[in-house]
């Protein structure tokens, strides 16, 4: 298939994929409000382009938490990226490095952080969640600090998971579970994907979660809905993280202006306005509608990033013209991975960068630290 924006990526990941796995990466919360609006919001900002300027190389570099990047946009945590493609997490970072850029994996991946630190060629961060509690999660982030990850990203989101209904339908439950009977019923949609399952089966089949180390093992994935509703961080764990961790923070899942400032007081050095992609409280707004107010409140003391319903390049810049440092992408990615591995994700993190490229040059900014609000206009908020 001639793939050319990530909607195409989409649906390759829709046929080689099994509708449960599809489905995780695709799906979000409850009536889905949110997760459509993520990405309609885009559609409510115009741009003012400054005609007869030449842009012949708009530099697309910037700098986060004192890192360089050569595009603004980072890989977001992912979680069983493992189940999308054979070593799905290290095969991310490997891509993602190649593209100047950096890739933050989740607690709830399927390869221990070593070995994707190892295969990662760029710059990597890791985000925690307190599964099991702060000992254990104490072990992970020594360990992430011993590999080299550079900034921790902390979600603040997860209170418990979100009620994911195309999760239920597809009995994802009960396949995580293996046991047979229960089972049974939802076997034909991965039988129906050979080429996946082989692969699935060479790698390991179900992974267990090996940065999440309990007493007796590595967490089993059937676990993680029970283990985040146990493991909420609280703005008090905020405190505890900054004195277990030396480098930068970020807080992940900021909605209200509020949260943000508690996320500066509470010493962290950026934030990402997040509803986790739609994934958790449906019928909030969409961060792009958020991030004006978060910026305004907050912006020169802190970071800000912002992810969801990014598909375009030209999202990235309307997200940069209204405050952002840079952007970070979850499913942009994730369908490149599930549709082709390593040349998925290299090839859709091109198609954004040659989007944003192509729209610099058709605003007239010469860098993409130079944008500012005076290139858009929100015509509907
Ligand atoms: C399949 C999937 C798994 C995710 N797992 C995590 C996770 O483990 N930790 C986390 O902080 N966010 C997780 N997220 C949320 C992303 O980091 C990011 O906030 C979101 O995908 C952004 O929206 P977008 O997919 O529209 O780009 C996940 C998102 C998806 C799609």
């Amino acid at each position: 298939m001639n793939i050319v924006n990530i909607e195409d990526f989409c649906q390759a990941a829709r046929r080689r994929l099994p509708r449960l796995v599809f489905d995780y990466i695709d799906g979000g919360a409850d009536g889905e409000i949110t997760l459509r609006e993520n990405v309609r919001a885009f559609e409510d900002i115009s741009f003012h382009p400054r005609s007869a300027v030449n842009t012949p190389a708009p530099d697309l570099g910037t700098t986060v938490l004192g890192t360089p990047i050569s595009l603004p946009i980072i890989l977001a945590p992912v979680s069983a990226s493992r189940m999308f493609w054979p070593r799905g997490e290290a095969v991310a970072a490997g891509a993602a490095g190649e593209a100047g850029t950096i890739y933050c994996l989740s607690t709830l991946s399927g390869m221990r952080l070593e070995e994707v630190k190892a295969a990662a060629r760029g710059p990597v961060w890791y985000q925690l969640y307190l599964c099991g509690g702060r000992d254990i999660a104490a072990e992970s982030v020594q360990r992430a600090k011993d590999s080299g990850y550079s900034a921790l990203v902390v979600t603040i989101d997860t209170v418990v998971t979100g009620m994911r209904e195309r999760d239920s339908r597809n009995g994802s439950k009960e396949v995580i579970a293996r046991r047979l009977w229960p089972m049974l019923p939802y076997l034909p949609q991965i039988l129906s994907r050979p080429s996946w399952l082989l692969g699935f089966l060479a790698d390991g089949g179900m992974m267990k979660l090996p940065n999440v180390m309990l007493a007796d093992g590595p967490m089993p994935y059937a676990d993680v809905a029970v283990t985040l509703a146990q493991s909420a961080v609280t703005w008090d764990d905020l405190k505890w993280i900054r004195r277990i961790w030396d480098r930068p923070i970020v807080v992940k899942g900021i909605q209200i202006a509020d949260d943000a400032r508690r996320a500066v007081d509470a010493g962290a050095e950026g934030i990402v306005v997040s509803n986790h992609g739609g994934r958790q409280l449906d019928s909030v707004w969409p961060t792009i509608r958020i991030l004006p107010e978060v910026v305004k409140a907050v912006g020169g003391q802190i970071e800000i990033l912002v992810d969801g319903g990014i598909r375009r390049g030209a999202d990235v810049v309307k997200a940069l013209c209204l405050g952002a440092k840079a952007v970070l992408i979850g499913r942009a990615y994730a369908y490149g991975l599930g549709a082709a591995g390593a040349r998925g994700v290299r090839q859709s993190l091109e198609i954004l960068r040659t989007d944003v490229h192509r729209t610099m040059k058709l605003l007239g900014c010469p860098s993409v630290r130079d944008l500012n609000a005076s290139y858009v206009s929100r015509d509907r908020w």
